[in-house]
């Protein structure tokens, strides 16, 4: 079964230039092929986002500006990431349960995803979810 434990920050590799720096998210660097891209931005600081789990679908979040806290939950326990470096990466197994709070004012959470967006993937509901994880 897949714990919140299962779920690790990755240091994305940099490329160090005092003209600024590049951080490259290549083959290798996360355990699946990305197929979709997308990113939170103008997040209200009260704002919770999230709030479900995935049967499948694996993510690697990225705060490419500012910072946010994921509380991630595997059905017995949880544990909190701060993600406050675009260098560091949150890999979030399929089968965790989520939620995204305490955005920084102009903070920008990239997500990397194993797959296209498929609504038949999410779990939305926290005792679905609990039943999911003992089923
Ligand atoms: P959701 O994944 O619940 O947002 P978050 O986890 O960031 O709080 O998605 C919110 C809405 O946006 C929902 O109606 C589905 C839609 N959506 C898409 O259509 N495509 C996507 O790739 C994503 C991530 C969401």
């Amino acid at each position: 079964m897949t714990t919140a434990e299962d779920c690790e920050i990755i240091e994305i590799p940099k490329i160090k230039d005092p003209r600024g720096n590049i951080a490259v998210v290549e083959k290798d660097v996360i355990p699946f092929e990305t197929k979709r891209v997308y990113y939170l931005y103008d997040v209200p600081s009260d704002a919770s986002r999230g709030g479900h789990a995935h049967k499948n679908l694996q993510q690697f979040l990225i705060a490419l500006s500012g910072s946010f806290d994921v509380i991630l939950h595997d059905g017995e326990n949880q544990k909190k990431i701060t993600l406050n470096k675009p260098n560091k990466g949150l890999l979030i197994k399929s089968e965790i349960w989520r939620e995204l709070e305490n955005f920084s004012s102009g903070s920008v959470c990239l997500v990397l995803a194993s797959d296209v967006y498929k609504e038949e993937d999410y779990i939305r509901n926290f005792n679905d979810f609990k039943l999911f994880k003992t089923r």
